[in-house]
């Protein structure tokens, strides 16, 4: 269980802002998750029919490509093909980047992508089970089950039967005995392919053979919550252990995976007949778009079922979905707390024993006396170095209060003088078992810790033991049936819903590669994610496996799913749907209701674009005349910002009881066999737009015969072309931003001289309050001043609109070919040449926990973007980014920054 992150994000929320990033820190160079001269190129899938004008021969897409790359003396080589009814085109590396706008100008070209990295998956929190009598097992190894309803579909004999799932992971450990013991034939795990080899890194070459042996273990985990088979020495199963799986591994046993590989493990699946693909896999992203974003989407719209990982960046706040689970027509899934947690218990003399939050006992057979490390209640207790008059700290089981920050920092002040064991008591948070680092450690109950305290400062400190067997048991989790913390929050920033449903990914046993202890409770969204894939086969062998159940798979997910409130208390808010979806899926009322609705999500964008008209369907397959009952069941609206604030709220993000109105008939008669529509009329709420505030709720269904079904909705209160994108306070840095940094890494406002020489070169840093569609970089004259006095003229719309991405690519081919051919209002800015240009920006984020606070960009080489020399002169670099819903071609839809003059005096041979 992670939840030493929710933690850490809770209490950076409420920290007085000095600036948090230092700008000493920070590494030269430009900062970007990209493969350097990598490219998805998508190709119209009818070019070379009548390719290299008039011949009558007709040749593949992909020779035609190769053809006149060929004929252009362009250097490369290709890492993938992919041809398929999804996506036709290949992944390319460049030798040289120069050649990009070279290749952009071959015809039948419908889209360049730079490809992205993504990051290996990784859990929360990991406890390797020792054995059948290891204490830290849960009892009740079915909670899970017992939560969704899955353990009465078992019970029907409902297993997937004859269902194929396609694991987009690390591989699997296909001869764990629980796993089937063996790859092909008739084995549990049919088939597989490994598209990288052990040793890749995101970057470097790719081996691929046809044997997906894990030697990470996250994808043995996520394989067997969906297909572990019963009569294991845990007696755990899967989902749907009756399926078929195929295994493909995309990650070495180490480091990230490019979204090329992501393209071609979601093509092969699919064509590969996989009726569900699950990934649990990605990293931020905000947008629907990205290259395999898109290609998922594809793959579910085509009638797959795709369930893929919201993401574990709950810690940073609102619009931070997660790439390619922002897809549209995905099942992107959110993690929801296990209804039980491990404790164990410490012996303490003169009391009865206390607990401790804990999968395994704490590995420590002294019996030592209590310290306290403060003797008053402080809130940040042992956050900073401690004092030098502080005593060795070897002989105590030291005492520490949450709070203010990460467990792991405390234990680490502590054991810097001496300390070999802590307990850490709690401060009115929940719960938490956390990773103990460099000594073990674990938190307590709040009285407890408030006992020892008061025995230590009465002069008679107890002695503490933590026996090693016999400890253990669980507990009610107070969060248990709650979304998980670490769970991320959407929606994307062009307003749709993510995540679209939640399941259990908290605390959840599962096997692990026999190497590594062959089994192991993880923590994530990407526990939850292979639960719905389970799901989903369920859903699969019930209805029939095709396209039409297919595509009512996600409304059947949602319509069925249980809408959790925020928090235990009985009278806390229904929890966002921008974090929980529809809520947590219950797999038995999915397949066993009479009553079908849809759509399961009403998406009612922002108020620029809002369609607060909608309607919904209600079947009665019944063989009664049913009454149904509609009931407005609003949850708490999500302030993304504080009022007055440009930087999101982090974790847990502030509910309130601002509440769209709903207008719609409250009861509706169906008859047996029948549908009916109702037309359902939302209008928002009214409230401070400034805080871009995300309404939600259910429509809840309710029937005469007990059944009970949702439809969510979600709109955002505000205009997001309004949204401030840039960050141009001064509260991360100290300084204002962006800002031009000089040759020893300052910000500075003067005119500076860069002769490229060594790290005398620019670099803009930059952050993103609000991701942003196009970010570009353009080198001007010094004489430009800032943009906003140009008169307006009226854009053309000649948008080529056959590749989803058509115009924006039409406009960088533009923009990469010499500065403003792209028209539109921006096309009287002089420029001088394009230095950079960014598609698709997620935010940055103030949290700690999440490495991406801000971004540079340094022009390293004087060159522009095509890599041709830039003169020496006197420059300013324009920056522009593209507000939420603004147009390319605008120029007042851009925010704009200039920098100081920068003098180039590069000596060039
Ligand atoms: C990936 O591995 C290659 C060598 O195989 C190495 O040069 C490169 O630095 C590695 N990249 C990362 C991000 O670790
Ligand atoms: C327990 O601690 C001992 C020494 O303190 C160490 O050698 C051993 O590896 C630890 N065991 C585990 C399971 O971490
Ligand atoms: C919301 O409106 C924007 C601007 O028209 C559009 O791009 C986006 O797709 C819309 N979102 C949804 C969910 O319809
Ligand atoms: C429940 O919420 C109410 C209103 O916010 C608050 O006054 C009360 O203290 C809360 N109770 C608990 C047990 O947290
Ligand atoms: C850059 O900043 C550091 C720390 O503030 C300072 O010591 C150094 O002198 C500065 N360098 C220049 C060239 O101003
Ligand atoms: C590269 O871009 C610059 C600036 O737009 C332009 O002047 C130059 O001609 C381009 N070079 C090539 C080879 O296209
Ligand atoms: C700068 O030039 C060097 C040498 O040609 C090259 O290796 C490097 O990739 C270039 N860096 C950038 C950011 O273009
Ligand atoms: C440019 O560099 C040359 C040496 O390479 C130097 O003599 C000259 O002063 C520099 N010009 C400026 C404006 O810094």
């Amino acid at each position: 269980m992670k939840f030493s992150l929710a933690l850490a994000a809770y209490l950076s929320a409420s920290i007085a802002l000095a600036a948090k990033f230092d700008v000493h820190s920070i590494p030269r160079g430009t900062s970007k998750q990209v493969v350097p001269g990598a490219y998805v190129v998508e190709l119209d899938p009818s070019v070379g029919i009548s390719a290299l004008g008039g011949s009558k021969r007709s040749v593949s897409p992909h020779s035609h490509l190769y053809e006149h790359m060929m004929k252009r003396e362009i250097s490369w080589t290709t890492t993938q093909e992919y041809l398929s009814d999804l996506f036709t085109g290949a992944a390319i590396r460049l030798e040289n980047e120069n050649d990009l706008a070279n290749l952009a100008s071959i015809q039948g070209i419908i889209d360049i992508r730079p490809v992205y990295l993504h990051p290996p998956p990784k859990p929360f929190d990991q406890h390797v089970v020792t054995g059948p009598n290891d204490p830290a097992l849960p009892p009740d190894t079915f909670s899970t089950h017992i939560m969704t309803g899955v353990d009465k579909l078992h019970a029907e004999g409902r297993f997937g039967a004859g269902v194929k799932i396609g694991v987009i992971d690390t591989g699997i450990d296909y001869k764990h005995p629980a796993l089937g013991g063996c790859l092909g034939g008739n084995c549990l795990v049919k088939s597989g392919y490994d598209f990288v080899g052990d040793a890749y890194n995101g970057t470097n070459a790719v081996i691929p053979d046809d044997d997906p042996m894990d030697c990470n273990g996250h994808g043995t985990h996520v394989t067997g919550t969906i297909a572990a088979l019963p009569d294991n020495q845990y007696n755990i199963s899967g989902v749907a252990y009756k399926a078929n799986i195929a295994g493909y591994k995309v990650f070495g046993c180490e480091g990230s995976v490019a979204d090329d590989i992501l393209v071609a493990a979601i093509t092969r699946a699919y064509n590969e007949g996989c009726d569900v693909i699950t990934l649990s896999i990605g990293g931020p992203s905000g947008w629907t778009s990205g290259a395999s974003s898109v290609v998922a989407s594809r793959a579910a719209k085509a009638g797959r079922i795709v369930t893929i990982a919201a993401g574990n960046e709950g810690s940073s706040g609102m619009f931070y979905a997660s790439g390619p689970s922002a897809g549209i027509d995905v099942v992107s899934v959110g993690s929801i707390d296990n209804t039980v947690i491990p404790i164990q218990h410490a012996k303490v003399s003169g009391h009865d024993d206390i607990v401790y939050y804990s999968l395994a006992p704490l590995n420590f057979t002294e019996t030592l006396p209590v310290y306290p490390i403060s003797k008053t209640i402080v809130a940040d207790d042992a956050c900073k170095p401690l004092p030098a008059d502080t005593p060795d700290l070897s002989k105590y089981v030291v005492l520490i209060r949450r709070g203010s920050c990460p467990f792991v920092t405390k234990l680490a002040n502590v054991a810097d003088k001496g300390a070999r064991i802590a307990l850490v008591y709690n401060n009115g948070g929940s719960p938490v078992s956390f990773e103990p680092e460099r000594i073990p450690g674990a938190l307590i109950d709040t009285d407890a810790g408030a006992y020892l305290l008061q025995q230590y400062l009465a002069g008679s400190p107890p002695t503490i033991s933590f026996p090693q067997s016999g400890g253990a048991g669980t507990v009610n989790n107070p969060t248990g049936g709650l979304m998980s913390s670490y769970s991320t929050y959407g929606p994307t920033f062009d307003a749709y819903l993510k995540p679209s449903v939640s399941a259990p990914g908290g605390g959840i046993l599962s096997t692990y590669p026999l190497a590594k202890g062959a089994f192991a409770i993880l923590s994530g969204t990407s526990m939850a994610t292979p639960f719905v894939a389970g799901v989903a086969a369920l859903l699969f062998e019930a209805r029939g496996k095709n396209k039409d159940t297919a595509r009512a798979a996600r409304d059947l997910l949602q319509t069925t799913s249980i809408a959790v409130p925020q928090t235990r208390n009985e009278t806390s808010l229904l929890q966002t749907a921008s974090v929980q979806g529809a809520g947590l899926v219950n797999a038995y009322s999915m397949i066993h209701y009479q009553t079908v609705v849809t759509p399961g999500q009403l998406l009612l964008n922002d108020t620029a674009h809002f369609d607060g008209r909608k309607s919904i369907k209600i079947t009665n397959n019944g063989k009664k005349k049913a009454v149904y009952t509609l009931l407005h069941r609003p949850a708490g609206t999500a302030q993304s910002l504080p009022a007055g604030s440009i930087q999101p709220n982090l974790y847990p993000v502030p509910l309130t009881s601002d509440f769209a109105t709903v207008s719609m008939p409250t009861s509706v008669t169906v008859n047996p066999g029948q549908s009916k529509s109702v037309s359902i009329q939302i209008t928002a709420p009214r409230v401070d737009a400034s805080t871009i505030p995300v309404y939600t709720g259910y429509i809840q269904i309710a029937s005469d015969s007990g059944e009970t079904l949702s439809v969510t909705y979600m709109g955002i209160a505000s205009k997001l072309r309004d949204a401030t994108i840039l960050d141009n306070t001064d509260e991360m840095f100290g300084f204002k931003l962006p800002a031009l940094l000089d040759a020893s890494g300052n910000a500075t406002t003067s005119v500076q001289t860069y002769d490229f020489k060594g790290q005398n070169y620019p670099t803009i840093l930059f952050r993103l309050a609000m991701g942003t569609r196009s970010l570009v970089f353009d080198l001007v004259s010094e004489a430009t001043t800032v943009p906003g006095t140009i008169s307006k003229r009226s854009v053309e719309d000649g948008v080529e609109r056959r590749g989803l991405f058509s115009d924006i690519w039409n406009w960088f081919k533009g923009w990469l070919n010499g500065g403003n051919t792209s028209g539109g209002t921006y096309a009287q800015i002089k420029t001088v040449g394009g230095l950079a240009s960014y598609e698709y920006n997620p935010r940055h984020t103030q949290s700690e926990e999440v490495d991406v606070g801000y971004s540079t960009f340094a022009i390293v080489n004087g060159t522009f973007a095509n890599h041709t020399a830039i003169p020496n002169g006197r420059y300013k670099v324009l920056v522009r980014a593209l507000k939420i819903s603004g147009d390319l071609k605008k120029e007042e839809d851009y925010e704009a920054w200039l920098s100081p003059v920068m003098v180039f005096n590069a000596t060039r041979a």
